[in-house]
């Protein structure tokens, strides 16, 4: 939570669906402690790709085809390939992709995004990241080349709770300190990328959107 506990309440219960397909994926990612994206995140991540209207979008963590889905619904014409390393998650999202009707247009591929990435040959006018937070990095580092230019980047949770923006965790011994150092280091790299523009959106766990120029 890094917003005012009463805005998110009042932000996320605005931002329900009635979309009883939609709700049942939510209702299984809670039972079985599986982190999708928020109600407020899925409705801005879908704005963006509204807006954008990518051809192709590459997703790295699938989780159970949540956000694929929501971006599919944003735009019938995008295709999607989205990556995850748990086969459990990857074989429940194709099945939950088929039952949105899906699975032409939304490629899951099992692996660890680090690796797959480097066989990828298509180049992606979206591209939305939302696995390991400490690898975020690398997966920048190996999916900046296939990112079109005026292409967007959308990288989830970039401020861990909130802990990225106190400098305690940076710099005392602490549990998370790898994570949130690495994320920190992830905002840097990206805002001071001369090729590309950034902005950080205080929503849920944070969001950063950025643009690439050049
Ligand atoms: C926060 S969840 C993704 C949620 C999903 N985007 C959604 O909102 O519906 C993060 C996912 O990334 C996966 N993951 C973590 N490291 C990965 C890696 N190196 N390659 C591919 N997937 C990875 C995890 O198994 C997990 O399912």
């Amino acid at each position: 939570m890094i917003v005012n506990k009463v805005v998110e309440e009042y932000i996320r219960k605005k931002s329900q669906t009635d979309n009883k397909l939609l709700r049942e994926i939510e209702e299984f990612a809670l039972k079985n402690n599986i982190p999708i994206i928020e109600p407020e995140v899925r409705n801005f991540l879908g704005m963006i790709v509204k807006i954008k209207k990518p051809c192709k979008i590459l997703e790295i963590g699938t989780a159970i085809g949540y956000s694929s889905i929501i971006m599919k619904m944003a735009s019938k014409d995008s295709k999607i390939t989205t990556i995850e390393i748990n086969e459990d998650s990857f074989l429940e999202a194709k099945l939950n992709i088929e039952k949105f009707g899906f699975e032409k247009d939304i490629h899951c591929i099992l692996g660890d995004a680090n690796e797959v990435i480097e066989l990828l040959e298509d180049e992606y006018d979206l591209i939305f990241i939302d696995a390991a937070k400490g690898q975020y990095i690398n997966f920048f580092e190996k999916t900046i080349d296939k990112l079109k230019v005026n292409g967007v980047l959308v990288s989830d949770n970039i401020l861990f709770r909130g802990m990225v923006a106190e400098e305690k965790y940076k710099t005392t011994r602490h549990r998370k300190i790898t994570i949130v150092k690495r994320l920190d280091e992830y905002i840097d790299l990206l805002i001071n990328d001369k090729r590309l523009s950034s902005s950080i959106v205080p929503i849920d766990d944070g969001m950063m959107i950025t643009y690439r120029n050049e």
